[in-house]
């Protein structure tokens, strides 16, 4: 005779195959980046986000809200406390109207510490490549999402990261076509970056994320999703009779 706690753990295991598909689902947001959790000094910039301007941010439903002015160095955002290759969709608006401002995905990986960028729009091109003396140069163009992005890495030497004082690299992307809602395949950007000898490791946080210094002003307010195209409806749980 079949023991009433055998059928009990059988069971179990029956609803715990179904509650974990291996299908891809929504995700929810799990991390923000605050001025409390963005890194202290994170560039060589002499102001930082608490003595430079006025920075307010707050998070919405799906989403942040920020609007600065006169800023020194901030970067504030939203996203997932470990990088994926999700699609990140994003919706709803960015503009500047002062200073140098990227708005951005933006995370960090570790063994190799890399910190990386899909940036979207931005204020000026010229900043990137190795501006402000960090040496790097082009690695190649990657066509995506409907525009051309231009690849770049740089070196940054006992800088500001998430494991305090190191030196690494930094992987960008930036999109010649500017916009502020869309989707970003971002396997698209590590496949190229990883082709031009540009390999990330394991994947910490990764965020949508406005960037602003230099007098910086405008205003961020956008909505995030893994925007997955054809979303599949949750396994039913199994049901007894
Ligand atoms: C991202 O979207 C593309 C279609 O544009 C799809 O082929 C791919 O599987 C998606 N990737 C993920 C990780 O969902």
């Amino acid at each position: 005779m079949v023991s009433a706690s055998y059928l009990f753990v059988l069971f179990s295991a029956f609803v715990v195959a179904f509650a974990a598909p291996t299908t891809l689902e929504e995700e929810d947001a799990d991390y923000i980046l605050t001025d409390r959790n963005s890194l202290v000094k994170r560039q060589d910039y002499t102001q930082n986000y608490k003595t430079g301007g006025n920075v307010q941010f707050s998070t919405t439903t799906d989403g942040y809200s920020v609007t600065f002015s006169g800023a020194a160095d901030f970067v504030v955002g939203r996203g997932w406390k470990t990088g994926t290759s999700r699609n990140i969709t994003y919706t709803g608006a960015h503009k500047a109207t002062a200073g140098t401002v990227t708005f951005q995905v933006y995370g960090w990986s570790k063994n190799p510490l890399v910190e990386y960028y899909i940036i979207e729009d931005y204020t000026s091109a010229s900043q990137f490549g190795g501006g402000g003396g960090a040496g790097g140069g082009t690695k190649g163009t990657l066509t995506v999402d409907g525009s051309d992005y231009t690849i770049y890495e740089t070196t940054r030497t006992n800088d500001p990261s998430i494991v305090g004082t190191s030196t690494f690299h930094q992987y960008i992307s930036v999109r010649k076509d500017k916009r502020q809602s869309g989707t970003i395949t971002t396997q698209a950007h590590f496949d190229a970056w990883s082709a031009a000898g540009m390999k990330l490791g394991t994947m910490d946080y990764q965020v949508l994320s406005t960037e602003g210094y230099n007098n910086a002003a405008g205003s961020t307010n956008e909505k995030l999703s893994t925007g997955a195209a054809s979303a599949v409806a949750p396994a039913a749980a199994p049901s007894s009779t």
